[in-house]
């Protein structure tokens, strides 16, 4: 493409659970100019599959990633101590189980005041606990001092500004919401939280705002086709959800989006003050666009499963070859013929916080044949929507009356039309699916000392979109939820 049409430019790397993509953006218009994506059991970009662009016209590179992953690093060596254990990783659950019992009442809701979070394997600080007690390398790294913990946004971050040579080690308040040792009313880490995790602080990033300069690319590392990313300032750093609200733009108090990669996260706009949930939803920094500007808070229903199962149905049952030929073959079908399908592969996330809940396929007959499976494969990630949407609606007392969505699993018309079916409200969808790597293009070209995008809602341009509006009656999906209901109390309780 031609400058005159294209420049600034601004960049964004999305490190998400299953791929890494670096994506680049037009600051006038918000166009999707060039993206690259590496599955994520690969170590290295193919040689010359980045799509050319002057990197002379690059004002700045944002980071996005999964969140609660965590990782520890030798700050000496430069090299990981451990592999990175991912959000959905079951193995803290006796983790878990030693601090809940040491808590008053065994409440799991003990820190929520300072966190708003539960105690659950979801989040860092019991993923860290487990690695020091559990690898030697990184017990004996923290009591030598060279330990550096991070999420996925702090180790790109370090590595990206020189790592060893004195790469800059932060997160920001997105990201360190996540860590459960995070005060999400100071801002800051909290020394009580530390003490409860027995976590050192020493070991623990400086928490920036989620759009200021971070540092300059240094790594030898960062090529594309025509020359160096070296010294572009990063200057925005969001976990993944955040910076889906950011890209859909939903600055305003009462805004929602509902974002299905792997997992599915529904985050509600509830402005500059901490909304505490009575409906097992999570309480989480939205973002802060500035060193000097508010932080904006959000409700949360978190669910494990979404796009993972998709992936099951491929890797694990073999029904089908391509996660596109799901929604083919359910529509082949268009019922799931009273089969209901609950993932709680990892156990349940919002709105019950149940551990040790396992997957069902209930309802089967002799008729069922994979088609239906695959439809109430669908369906599941509908109803999992459809329950946090209801604790939404009765924390904020204001019920939602259309709900925003993104992610990659929106490009299945078949589940736009499920979801909008379920929840009985329209479902959005923006015709520019990138909103995550949006979000946080947007946050680095806002910073100050690079200010190419203004997040001023007049100049933003409007989200063209489109619109599924529901097509059964209310009864029939009731009906149908109803009964999802009563499989999720079988997979609750399925060994009882
Ligand atoms: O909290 C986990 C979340 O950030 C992961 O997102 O896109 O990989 O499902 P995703």
């Amino acid at each position: 493409f031609e400058q005159g049409n294209a420049g600034p430019l601004v960049a964004a790397i999305d490190q998400g659970t299953s791929s890494t993509r670096f994506l680049v953006f037009n600051a006038k218009t918000a166009e999707l100019l060039s993206h690259h994506q590496v599955e994520i059991n690969q170590s290295f970009p193919k040689e010359g599959s980045v799509h050319a662009f002057h990197s002379n016209w690059m004002t700045s590179i944002g980071v996005t990633n999964q969140r609660e992953t965590t990782l520890v690093w030798d700050k000496e060596t430069g090299e990981p101590l451990y592999n990175a254990i991912v959000w959905l990783d079951l193995r803290t659950q006796s983790t878990v189980e030693r601090l809940i019992n040491k808590t008053p009442g065994r409440n799991k809701n003990h820190l929520k005041h300072k966190t708003g979070l539960p105690i659950s394997t979801y989040f860092s600080a019991v993923k860290l606990r487990w690695l020091m007690d559990n690898v030697d390398e990184v017990a004996e790294a923290v009591l030598t001092h060279r330990a550096m913990f991070g999420t996925v946004d702090s180790w790109l971050i370090w590595c990206l500004t020189g790592g060893k040579s004195g790469g800059v080690h932060c997160t920001d308040v997105t990201n360190a919401s996540r860590t459960m040792l995070f005060n999400i009313h100071t801002l800051d880490w909290d020394p009580e939280l530390c003490k409860y995790f027995d976590i050192p602080m020493e070991i623990l990033p400086k928490v920036r705002s989620s759009s200021e300069i971070y540092g300059l690319m240094v790594s030898p590392h960062c090529l594309c086709k025509s020359g160096s990313l070296s010294g572009i300032p990063i200057s925005g750093c969001l976990g993944d959800q955040s910076a889906a609200l950011v890209g859909q733009m939903c600055f305003q108090e009462g805004q929602a989006k509902n974002t299905y990669g792997t997992g599915c996260f529904l985050l509600r706009n509830t402005g500059a003050k901490p909304v505490m949930s009575d409906h097992g939803l999570l309480t989480t920094v939205a973002y802060k666009l500035g060193r000097d500007k508010p932080a904006c808070y959000a409700l949360e229903g978190s669910v494990a499963i979404a796009g993972a199962v998709v992936r099951w149905l491929k890797d694990n049952l073999g029904i089908i070859q391509t996660s596109t030929e799901l929604e083919k073959l359910a529509a082949s079908v268009g019922t799931s013929y009273g089969c209901y399908f609950v993932p709680a592969f990892s156990g349940l996330y919002a709105p019950y916080w149940e551990p040790s809940a396992r997957g069902i396929i209930c309802g089967l007959t002799q008729f069922t044949n994979k088609s239906h499976l695959a439809f109430a494969a669908l369906e599941a990630v509908c109803f999992q929507t459809r329950e946090i949407l209801d604790a939404m609606n009765q924390d904020s007392g204001i019920p939602l009356t259309q709900l925003q969505v993104d992610g990659g699993m929106t490009s299945n018309r078949l589940l736009m039309q499920l979801q909008a079916d379920i929840l009985c409200i329209p479902v959005v969808k923006p015709s520019m699916p990138e909103t995550t790597a949006l979000g946080a293009a947007m946050a680095a070209g806002a910073a100050e000392g690079v200010s190419v995008w203004s997040l001023r809602p007049e100049d933003l341009s409007e989200v063209t979109s489109e619109k599924f509006e529901p097509q059964i009656n209310p009864e029939e999906s009731e009906f149908r939820y109803a009964r999802w209901k009563k499989a999720v109390q079988r997979a609750m309780n399925w060994e009882t």
